[in-house]
């Protein structure tokens, strides 16, 4: 049995451990694996390394993908899914397990859907807005990095008695800034779901000042919209492999506002790619683990059109097709619970 794996989309942390997951479930099954390089790119490149226990040994603690990733989308071009079906059979594969986000698991799943491509799926993502999974890896380590930028940035805006934004990822989703908000005590969130209000932030944060506190933490997502304002704030009108714009640039809108709203001096910090790099945290060694061994166990079962999950505390796994095309956003009842600390 032969088994191939590749990494498409955004890095995150804890490809790493799925990898290593991956390659000693099909090793334990009796299978051999394979690591296509650079996404989608790879099996239309026919581009690959050899992998075994050995060489996956000791890349748990490793940020980012010994496999390399991009954002090629093999759909643009019907020459392109060509490669790969003939690629496939060239190669004598079993399975190709795609990790990766909705666009990587969208080519995955047409590729088995319309082609009968043997794929597995296995969700990535520092987002966390895929469905059909409780929760992505890398999640936690992306929260954990904002949490600490922020309270490195807390003392040096209580010096200067300043207001700082945070900008942080999330696409159209604001897990990621929600959580960290929540964990760094911050004073006002901005999230994709729900427009923000200017007037209530800037209120807040004269209240906040008037009553003594002398400076104030805002953590904006880049994906969030003003409700006095149209539209999402992008760093240039280009659009990727996928259709998607490159978003970035609102936590610097926001500082200016609230800087001539308030009269409160104010600077702003885009985390950017910071928030997906380094090592992952214990707790997404062992969620991308434990996703790689069962997606490595399906695959050397002969399954396929398949997509491993995180549900509660099990891993299950779900059909693909089920598990793409359908962002899940941030549970509003958690910005609830926030909002408790901005009143
Ligand atoms: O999807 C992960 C993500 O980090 C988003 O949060 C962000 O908008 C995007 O990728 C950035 O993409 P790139 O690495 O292509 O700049």
């Amino acid at each position: 049995m032969k088994v191939g794996i590749l990494t498409g989309g955004g890095d995150c942390p804890g490809l790493n451990p799925v990898i290593r997951g991956i390659v000693q479930a099909v090793a334990n099954a009796g299978g051999q694996t394979i690591g296509f390089l650079e996404g989608w790119r790879g099996p239309i490149e026919c581009n690959y390394i050899e992998l075994t226990p050995d060489s996956v040994s000791d890349i748990i603690f490793k940020g980012g993908t010994i496999l390399g990733s991009s954002r090629t989308n093999p759909h643009k071009d019907p020459s392109l899914v060509e490669k790969i079906l003939e690629n496939f059979k060239k190669m004598e594969l079993d399975c190709l397990v795609a990790i990766g986000g909705d666009d990587t698991l969208g080519v995955a799943n047409k590729l088995h859907a319309e082609y009968g491509l043997a794929t597995i799926g296995c969700p990535k993502t520092i987002d966390n807005d895929l469905s059909s999974t409780d929760v992505t890896f890398g999640f936690d380590t992306s929260i954990n990095i904002v949490a600490e930028a922020i309270d490195r940035l807390r003392t040096t805006a209580e010096s200067h008695r300043r207001v700082i934004v945070v900008e942080t990822m999330g696409r159209h989703a604001g897990w990621i800034a929600c959580f960290s908000a929540i964990a760094s005590g911050a004073d006002y969130v901005m999230v994709p779901e729900v427009p923000a209000s200017i007037e209530e932030m800037c209120t807040l944060l004269k209240k906040r000042r008037e009553a003594g506190k002398k400076y104030g933490i805002v953590v904006v997502s880049e994906g969030a919209v003003l409700a006095e304002e149209d539209g999402l704030v992008t760093q240039h009108g280009e659009v990727d492999d996928f259709g998607h714009v490159a978003l970035g640039g609102i936590g610097e809108k926001v500082a200016e506002i609230i800087e001539s709203r308030t009269g409160i001096e104010t600077r702003w910090v885009t985390l950017g790619h910071l928030q997906r790099g380094g090592s992952p945290t214990a707790a997404d060694r062992v969620l991308g683990t434990r996703l790689g061994v069962h997606a490595g166990r399906l695959a050397a079962s002969g399954a396929k059109g398949r997509m491993v999950a995180l549900r509660g505390t099990k891993i299950v796994d779900v059909a693909l097709a089920d598990a793409v095309g359908e962002l899940r956003t941030l549970d509003l009842e958690i910005l609830d619970e926030a909002r408790e600390f901005f009143q």
